[in-house]
């Protein structure tokens, strides 16, 4: 700008904020939503507690029942070279009912919402896994999804899990939901306790 004169710097700066005044009235007419973000760790814009229940086929007689199921059997690397197995490469597909109690659903009850999505085993010397999946929610309450992924590293006690955006009743949002394993039955049943806080919120 070192060749402008004063009078068109003032000329330039007046047409930039008519510009952006116009991007501004043209946005807020086009949708009526707020949107609220918070930086402070305890004051999320959005927060819930739900419980994930994961029910896997036991590869005999549960099929009524199963919820979810491994698409994918360990990769050779983990069978051959750990003798332990630690399903190394094992992909689950779940669509699982969560609840706002601990309990699950009497028969003909709903759930709040389903998780719908996979986990994935990706370490090769213990258990650990990473989760990608959506909440679909789709009832009086609520309707829409909030969309997560990132590692469970299942050695540590809580692990958190990114919310990267959401659809709906959760448009657009962001966050982070704590898992902590709260009761499991051997290897065809757990469930876990979700602490989800969103710190973007469209509302
Ligand atoms: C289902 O199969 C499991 C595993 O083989 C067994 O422990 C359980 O008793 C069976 N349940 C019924 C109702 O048959
Ligand atoms: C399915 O679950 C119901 C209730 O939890 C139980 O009564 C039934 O035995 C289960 N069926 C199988 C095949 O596991
Ligand atoms: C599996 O075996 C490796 C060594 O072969 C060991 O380091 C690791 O702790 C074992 N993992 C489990 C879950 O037992
Ligand atoms: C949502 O619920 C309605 C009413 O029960 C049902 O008709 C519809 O198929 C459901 N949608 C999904 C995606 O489950």
């Amino acid at each position: 700008m070192q060749g402008l004169s004063a009078s068109s710097k003032l000329s330039l700066a007046v047409l930039v904020v008519v510009f952006l005044l116009s991007l501004e009235s043209s946005a807020s007419a086009a949708h009526s939503r707020r949107r609220l973000v918070s930086d402070a760790e305890d004051e999320p814009c959005n927060k819930m507690t739900l419980y994930y229940h994961d029910i896997l086929y036991n590869g005999v007689n549960n099929t009524a029942n199963a919820t979810s199921a491994a698409s994918t059997k360990p990769t050779a690397l983990s069978t051959t070279h750990w003798k332990n197995g630690t399903y190394f490469g094992t992909l689950v597909t779940f669509d699982d009912p969560m609840t706002v109690g601990k309990a699950l659903p009497a028969a003909g009850e709903e759930p709040v919402a389903r998780a719908q999505g996979f986990y994935l085993y990706d370490k090769q010397e213990s258990y650990n896994s990473w989760f990608g999946f959506s909440i679909v929610f789709n009832s009086t309450a609520h309707k829409g999804t909030i969309n997560l992924l990132g590692a469970d590293l299942m050695d540590q006690k809580t692990r958190d899990l990114s919310v990267v955006g959401g659809t709906g009743d959760f448009f657009m949002t962001r966050g982070i939901a704590t898992l902590q394993l709260d009761a499991y039955e051997g290897t065809v049943y757990f469930r876990l306790k979700m602490e989800i806080k969103l710190y973007e919120c469209y509302v």
